[in-house]
């Protein structure tokens, strides 16, 4: 089985768009996405046009601040402080990566950590580990929305991640033992990959490397989800060789197709739960 991202996607969309409607509706107050752009990085600036796209589309106001990629790192914390004592802002979203003269650190650690809808602040990572209720970044969480409707009940899977970031395979292992998965967490020192790749009964594929995950990596009937996105030439291709793991998986996410568009639809979830802890 394909598992249809886009649709997944849509799915979650028409549910936060009724629901700030209902809002709207209640309150006349709608939620407000912040989104700081630095510099002229074409990945992000296509990110960042497809957020905003789809904020507007469920009736999220977003506003992109764009600075040069001089911009010191003084100018942006002055920002977000603003944006922190704005009541109107629901969520402050800084677009990685950063220029090199920007402590990246600090400008997310000085993000308010109840507007922080990229779930990367330090007292959000730390809930999140202590298993409290939490502002969980957005990729993982999409993985994990993805993986729900494959399979209800986690419990007791053998997860197998390749990739530690911040981003994606540390909070991805929280939500996971969350669930009452046994979680590995694989990474580029790891010795014996592969073998450790056939324990899972769910592989989550987080590295950057352009079809890493090949067929016999893959335990028959395990569900694999595809973070990578990787350029092969004019094509964008995952870390697993789709065309391989797809007939030996019980369910397979494409690339693309697959987590891109979760991860845009959990950030307006995000987003909606920021507006929505304000409102009370
Ligand atoms: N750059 C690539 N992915 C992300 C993300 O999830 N959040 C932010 N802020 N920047 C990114």
């Amino acid at each position: 089985m394909i598992i249809d991202g886009k649709k997944e996607a849509a799915a979650l969309r028409e549910e936060i768009k009724k629901e700030i409607s209902l809002i709207k509706k209640k309150t006349n107050k709608i939620p407000e996405l912040a989104v700081i752009l630095v510099g002229d990085f074409l990945p992000s600036q296509i990110y960042v046009r497809n957020k905003e796209k789809n904020a507007k589309e469920v009736g999220i106001n977003s506003s992109v601040i764009r600075y040069s990629k001089d911009i010191t790192e003084k100018e942006i914390l002055k920002k977000i402080n603003e944006l922190n004592n704005d009541d109107k802002i629901s969520g402050i979203l800084v677009q990685l990566p950063l220029p090199n003269q920007i402590n990246k650190e600090q400008i997310i650690n000085s993000i308010h950590p109840s507007k922080d809808v990229d779930g990367f602040n330090p007292e959000n990572v730390g809930k999140l580990a202590s298993g409290y209720h939490a502002i969980v970044p957005c990729t993982p969480l999409g993985c994990l929305l993805l993986l729900k409707r494959i399979e209800k009940n986690l419990s007791g899977k053998h997860a197998v991640i390749l990739g530690r970031s911040n981003l994606n395979g540390k909070p991805m292992a929280q939500l996971l033992l969350k669930e009452n998965c046994t979680v590995t967490i694989t990474h580029s020192r790891t010795k014996n990959l592969k073998e450790e790749c056939l324990k899972g009964d769910i592989i989550i594929a987080a590295v950057g490397v352009a079809n890493l995950v090949k067929k016999d990596w893959v335990k028959d009937g395990s569900i694999v989800i595809d973070v990578g996105i990787n350029k092969m030439g004019e094509k964008i291709v995952g870390d697993v060789d789709f065309n391989e793991v797809k007939n030996i998986a019980k369910a397979i996410t494409p690339v693309p197709g697959g987590v891109g568009p979760m991860t845009i639809a959990c950030l307006l979830k995000n987003t909606l739960e920021c507006f929505k802890a304000r409102l009370t």
